[in-house]
């Protein structure tokens, strides 16, 4: 792979036609190029994957491994990451008539300005073809003016087959359908050079490796979710960039009867669908993390790579006793995550090392009889909006109620993602009832010494540290 010649260009399929694109920047963002080459029916609204006006659908990978219209937020992938995947835009789902998901927003009155409308479009297109037209599917997507109404009716309309439309397609008998038959959702390889950057997307881990050993500078991306900011709004061409979205190692799941690995790059909505039910803790999370636009490219490797003191996976993760897999070219090593966060920002992955996997053990202790666990997130806004506290608590309970284990972490309350260590020890031995909670929650609250920010202050962050363990012990003991 590092020998591999450079391509000077890079193809990519919109709307069934093969785009032949040569020295442009890999790290311009798929939306900038949509709107200079004239395909504006994709709108920018935010530029920062909060509003969904940018949706694009790219067929991808889904949980079964077979191909899939994925809705995603064009204003944060970087071109050269699309290459050689099938786009649809707004433009492209007409065919003499209109797509029964536009039929059902006409009808239903679910567009008035429009600026919204081809978002909307495009995520109810993908939900159509994966027969998941719930609320869900837009909840990635902002409108000002319809009051929402309009727009789940559509879907409801659509979902229950009344779109009322004479020409309505139907699922499986349409050409969208026909070409999900034909297309091969795996990533091919890639080295890319344009405007003087390079973009490299192998597909083995050690030919990342090697990459990394030869270009130093580089940046790893996966999901782009975060780095995308980066070239969406500050315009950051980065020289050297090495996706991750490719390699094989890192896109592995596996159930075993003790743990679960999960690989670096898999993305969230497919960690959703194969372990729910396995984690209550995180399918709770996943469910409040982001949107699905966001979820179907970002992924658990990012999300501690990014090392984000509000990220959300981190809490639930260290209050699973989560570990790290860490590959360099000398070998591997495994880490439990509480050690590789190190400080703001900062982890223990040293130069030219890769997150490969993170392992969550299933087993509770070993004189344990039930687990509880939970995770919750308080934000401004239900979904689609970063942390003021995020927490994740694992209770292990002998026969007689008693603690034998207890891991309470956090988000948002210090610098990195955190436990509460010496809290955790006293609860130890203690009877898991209202009496052991009255006693701990004095404790948390000074536990640790949390930021005033816009999003909240100090103290009202100290009071959700507490209270959140309080509604945890409410909720797992029935007594709401
Ligand atoms: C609209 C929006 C909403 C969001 N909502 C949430 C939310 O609710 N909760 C939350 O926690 N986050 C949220 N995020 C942040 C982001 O989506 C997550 O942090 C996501 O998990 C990042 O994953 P990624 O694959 O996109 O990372 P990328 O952007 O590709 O990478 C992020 C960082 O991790 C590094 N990295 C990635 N993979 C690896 C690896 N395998 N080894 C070493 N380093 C690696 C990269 O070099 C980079 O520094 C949101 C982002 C957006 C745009
Ligand atoms: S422009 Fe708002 S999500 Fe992309
Ligand atoms: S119709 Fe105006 S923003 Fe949605």
């Amino acid at each position: 792979m590092t020998t591999q010649r450079l391509e000077n260009h890079l193809t990519l399929t919109i709307n069934g036609e093969m785009v032949r694109l040569k020295e442009v920047s890999p790290t311009m963002t798929l939306l900038q190029y949509l709107q200079q080459s004239g395909q504006t029916g994709t709108k920018e609204g935010c530029g920062d994957g909060d509003c969904g006006a940018c949706t694009v659908a790219v067929i991808g990978q889904g949980c079964d491994r077979k191909p899939h219209y994925q809705a995603m937020n064009s204003c944060l992938i970087p071109l050269a990451a699309v290459a050689g995947q099938e786009i649809v835009t707004v433009e492209g789902i007409a065919n003499g008539q209109l797509h029964p998901v536009q039929a059902a927003m006409v009808q239903t009155g679910g567009s008035q300005c429009g600026y919204c409308t081809p978002g909307f479009i495009i995520s109810l297109f993908a939900a159509y073809y994966d027969r998941t037209l719930e609320d869900a599917a837009v909840e990635g997507n902002l409108c000002r003016c319809t009051g929402y109404l309009p727009i789940r009716r559509a879907a409801q309309r659509v979902a229950s087959g009344q779109s009322g439309d004479e020409g309505v397609l139907h699922v499986g008998g349409d050409r969208f359908a026909a070409k999900l038959e034909h297309v091969t959702p795996e990533l091919s390889p890639l080295s890319y050079t344009g405007n003087n950057q390079q973009f490299y997307r192998p597909t083995r881990l050690s030919d990342a490796l090697q990459l990394l050993q030869h270009h130093p500078e580089s940046i790893l991306v996966a999901g782009a979710t975060d780095l995308g900011l980066e070239m969406s709004h500050h315009r950051q061409a980065f020289p050297v960039m090495i996706s991750l979205e490719a390699i094989a190692e890192l896109q592995q799941l596996e159930q075993m009867a003790e743990f679960v690995e999960i690989g670096a790059a898999v993305p969230l909505s497919r960690i959703e669908d194969i372990l729910r039910g396995v984690f209550p803790s995180l399918d709770e999370m996943l469910h409040w993390f982001a949107a699905r636009q966001v979820r179907n490219r970002a992924t658990i490797g990012g999300n501690i790579g990014t090392a984000s003191p509000i990220g959300d996976l981190p809490p639930v993760l260290l209050s699973l006793d989560a570990e790290v897999r860490i590959a360099g070219l000398v070998g591997e090593r495994t880490i439990p995550l509480a050690n590789f966060f190190k400080d703001y920002r900062q982890t223990d992955l040293q130069p030219g090392e890769i997150i490969v996997s993170v392992i969550i053990p299933k087993a509770i202790a070993p004189n344990a009889t039930r687990r509880l666990s939970q995770s919750y997130k308080v934000g401004k806004r239900g979904t689609d909006d970063i942390s003021i506290v995020a927490a994740a608590f694992t209770i292990d309970l002998d026969s007689e109620d008693r603690i034998v284990q207890a891991r309470l972490a956090y988000g948002g309350v210090a610098a990195t993602p955190v436990r509460a260590i010496a809290i955790e020890q006293q609860l130890i031995g203690k009877p898991w009832n209202m009496t052991t909670i009255q006693q701990i929650k004095p404790l948390l609250e000074t536990a640790f010494t949390p930021l005033t920010d816009l999003r909240g202050t100090a103290e009202y962050r100290k009071l959700l540290i507490a209270n959140l363990f309080e509604k945890f012990f409410v909720e797992t003991s029935g007594l709401q």
